[in-house]
Parts: C-alpha cells; sequence; structure tokens
C-alpha cells in the first residue's frame, strides 16, 4: 500500500498546526479506504477560450509546447479540440464555446472578476485523472461531502459522457474529472462528432514547421506543473482539498517572503516524475490586500481579485543540454523571441544553482502564462527561491498593467 505520509518534506513556510493535524487524517484515511490506490496521473487538462481563439491558440501552443492536434469534437454548443504529446503525458483539452452568448457555470467563474470578465470564456477549467474504479471512486468521494455534476448536467455543459465531474472548488474554482482507463487503452472521449478539422490542421502544420526551423522542436518536454493562485485565506484549504480530490501528497512550501508569497507543491504519490503526471503547484499571498499599506505589495492576491482564483501558468520543461552554445532553454527563448513571443523577464536561474527559468507574457486567447524550466545535472530540487521571487515579481509587473489597460478600456 502507499503511504501518502511517508515522502520527505521540504521548505520554510509554517502551517498552522490545524492543517498538520488535518493533513495526517486526511492522507492516512485515504490510504486506508483505498482512495490513494484507485487515483491514478492526470490524464488530461481542460480549458476553455472564446469562440473563434480556439484555432490560434492551438497554433500558439503547438510552437511553444511539444502538443500535437489530434481532433475535433464537436457538440451542439462547442468544439473541444483535443492536444496530445503521446500516451504517457496529460492530453489537452482545447474547448471553445460556438456562440459568445452563450452562458454557463464556467463562464459565470470569470464574471465577477474585472479582468477575468474581459475575456468571459477564457479560463482553465481543470483535470482529468484516471482512476481504476469509478464507482467506487465517486462513492467514496461522496461520502466525503464532495459534489459532483449529475448526468444530466454534464450532458448540457457538453462535457465527456465517460467522466464523472466534480463541481468547481470554492477555493481554486478548478474542477476535477475521473474516468476509466485501463492503462494499455488510449485515450477516448465520449463525446460528439469528432473530425479532423482543416483549419485546425493547417495552422497545427504551420506551427510545426516553425518549431521545427527554429530547431527547438527536440528541445521541450511535457508539462512540468500547473501554478494555481488562490486568495491568502484560502492557502491550507485549497492544498487540503486537492489532496483529497487525487492521489497527490504535500512536498513541502516556500515563503517567498519579499513578495508577501508562499508557493506550496503537491505531487502525486504514484508517479515520481512530473514529465508523467505534473505538479500542482498553489501560491498565495502571506497577508490579505487590506493589509498592503501596513506591510508590503502583493503580486499575487492582485492577481487573484483581477482574475478571479485561477490557474496562472503552464510550466513547460526544456531538455538539459546545450544548443548552439547556449542552455536549451537560453536557445528556446531566443528562438520565440526572434519571432515575435514576449517574455516577461530574462531566463533567471543559473546551471550552478541547478534551474533556468522563465515566464511569457500570458496568451492573448487562454490568458495563461507558459514558463519554461530546465534542470541541470539532475538537479532534485523543485525550485529556487530566488527564482521564485523574480518569477513572482515579473507576474505581478504584467499584472498590473493589465490592469491599467483594462481600467482605461473601462
Ligand atoms: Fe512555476
Amino acid at each position: 500500500m502507499t503511504v501518502s505520509l511517508s515522502f520527505p518534506r521540504v521548505g520554510d513556510k509554517q502551517n498552522s498546526p490545524q492543517f498538520e493535524d488535518y493533513l495526517g487524517q486526511l492522507l492516512n484515511e485515504r490510504d486506508r479506504i483505498g482512495l490513494t490506490e484507485a487515483i491514478r496521473q492526470i490524464d488530461a487538462l481542460m480549458i476553455t477560450v472564446e469562440p473563434s481563439h480556439a484555432v490560434a491558440y492551438l497554433a500558439e501552443l503547438c510552437v511553444m509546447t511539444p502538443y500535437h492536434y489530434l481532433v475535433t469534437l464537436e457538440t451542439e454548443t462547442h468544439y473541444t479540440h483535443i492536444l496530445r504529446i503521446d500516451m504517457s503525458a496529460p492530453d489537452i483539452l482545447v474547448r471553445e464555446v460556438k456562440d459568445p452568448n452563450v452562458r454557463g457555470i464556467f463562464r459565470s467563474l470569470n464574471e465577477v472578476y474585472p479582468i477575468g470578465a474581459v475575456k468571459p470564456n477564457s479560463r482553465y477549467m481543470g483535470e482529468v485523472l484516471r482512476v481504476t474504479d469509478p464507482h467506487a471512486v465517486v462513492d467514496m468521494q461522496k461520502a466525503r461531502d464532495i459534489r459532483f455534476f449529475n448526468q444530466e448536467q454534464i450532458r448540457k455543459l457538453e462535457l465527456p459522457g465517460n467522466m464523472a465531474v466534480v463541481k468547481p472548488s470554492p477555493y481554486t474554482h478548478n474542477i476535477v474529472a475521473y474516468w476509466e482507463r485501463p492503462e494499455t487503452d488510449i485515450r477516448v472521449y465520449a463525446l460528439g462528432w469528432s473530425s479532423i478539422r482543416d483549419d485546425m490542421q493547417a495552422a497545427y502544420e504551420a506551427a510545426k514547421a516553425t518549431q521545427k526551423r527554429l530547431g527547438i522542436d527536440t528541445l521541450l518536454l511535457p508539462i512540468d506543473h500547473l501554478a494555481t493562485r488562490i486568495y491568502s485565506q484560502n492557502r491550507e484549504a485549497a492544498i487540503l482539498e486537492y489532496l483529497t480530490l487525487t492521489s497527490y501528497y504535500f512536498w513541502g512550501a516556500y515563503d517567498i517572503e519579499d513578495q508577501n508569497s508562499s508557493t506550496n507543491v503537491t505531487k502525486s504519490v504514484h508517479y515520481a516524475n512530473e514529465l508523467e503526471c505534473p505538479a500542482k503547484v498553489f501560491t498565495a499571498a502571506n497577508h490579505p490586500y487590506f493589509m498592503n499599506h501596513l506591510l508590503t505589495e502583493s503580486p499575487t492576491e492582485a492577481f487573484v481579485r483581477n482574475f478571479g482564483p485561477r490557474l496562472h501558468h503552464v510550466a513547460v520543461a526544456v531538455k538539459d543540454g546545450e544548443t548552439a552554445e547556449l542552455a536549451n532553454i537560453d536557445f528556446v527563448v531566443n528562438s520565440l523571441r526572434d519571432c515575435g513571443q514576449k517574455f516577461l523577464l530574462d531566463v533567471i536561474g543559473s546551471k550552478e544553482a541547478g534551474l533556468k527559468q522563465i515566464f511569457s507574457s500570458a496568451s492573448e486567447y487562454s490568458s495563461l502564462i507558459i514558463e519554461y524550466v530546465q534542470r541541470f545535472g539532475g538537479f532534485q530540487g523543485f525550485f529556487t527561491k530566488d527564482n521564485v521571487a523574480e518569477l513572482t515579481h515579473a507576474a505581478g509587473v504584467e499584472e498590473s498593467l493589465r490592469e491599467l489597460q483594462a481600467e482605461a478600456q473601462a
């Protein structure tokens, strides 16, 4: 049996005594009833974009990541485009509403936030988790007060019929879904009519030709981690809720004091390699916004107040090594800059520190930032505090610029 509490703890962020108590109780119980064993890896990520934005977003993802366009599933009010690397990394489902007037719960989650409301259909929705016994998992989760959409709601939302979907988290506004898939089977989504759309295929082929021309196609690896930003007061609850919904464990948390922020990392108990099952990171301010004038600024809380709690970035791993006498990450970033991609800062970190990282500008289509991360010589640490402080600062600068822009447009 997997022991979810057996992993070493890192980090310097202090948790409340209740957090430590709940963590022990929740994980022991999860292991005991077989939930930890039944819930496996992240099989897919779901992202929604504005009508007609999917083709441009797919092109962007196919240049900036190793994803390939597979197929489009059409339903009455949505297109769902499937992107895949291979069966050892999660798929990305890019969902696009056909009519801008269609309303739904995911749109509502954006509409109460000043910048989120500007692109009401654009947000990261959540993860699909592979499970070995969906009925047992749903029953165990219902007994733990987890709420699910019913079959009628799933049909109306036009989500795949072969999934059990949890209602959005009050802390992160993300969902998780469970589905069964023997590990030897390919992923098949029970949704609508399937076709390879000519416009998507053409955009995909052009993007891959660009990636090859730049010489970055062999340097990009799957997703390393997904980072969600949440309100300061929800930090501990959001972490514990995610551990309740998944078979992840609490890896540890770092205090990024000068950015008034903490970075909290959870990882799969089953997959030590993040590239097979990405780490989930939660970032929260240390103090709430109304203390800023007495203490210090708060880029993390400002993001949450403007966009709502949501996924902030997707980190893509870069292969360790050098190309044209540059670290691969520098080569990738230079190449993408040359063809117009903007970044929020220069590449930070060093080979000696074990890790180099950078944030792209937020996507015009999904509002998500792509982080690139290169680990040197099998660096075991997940991140360095200095890098995270610089990244948090850079994202804050981006954030305020966007805020001003939105105000000017109001
Ligand atoms: Fe990150």
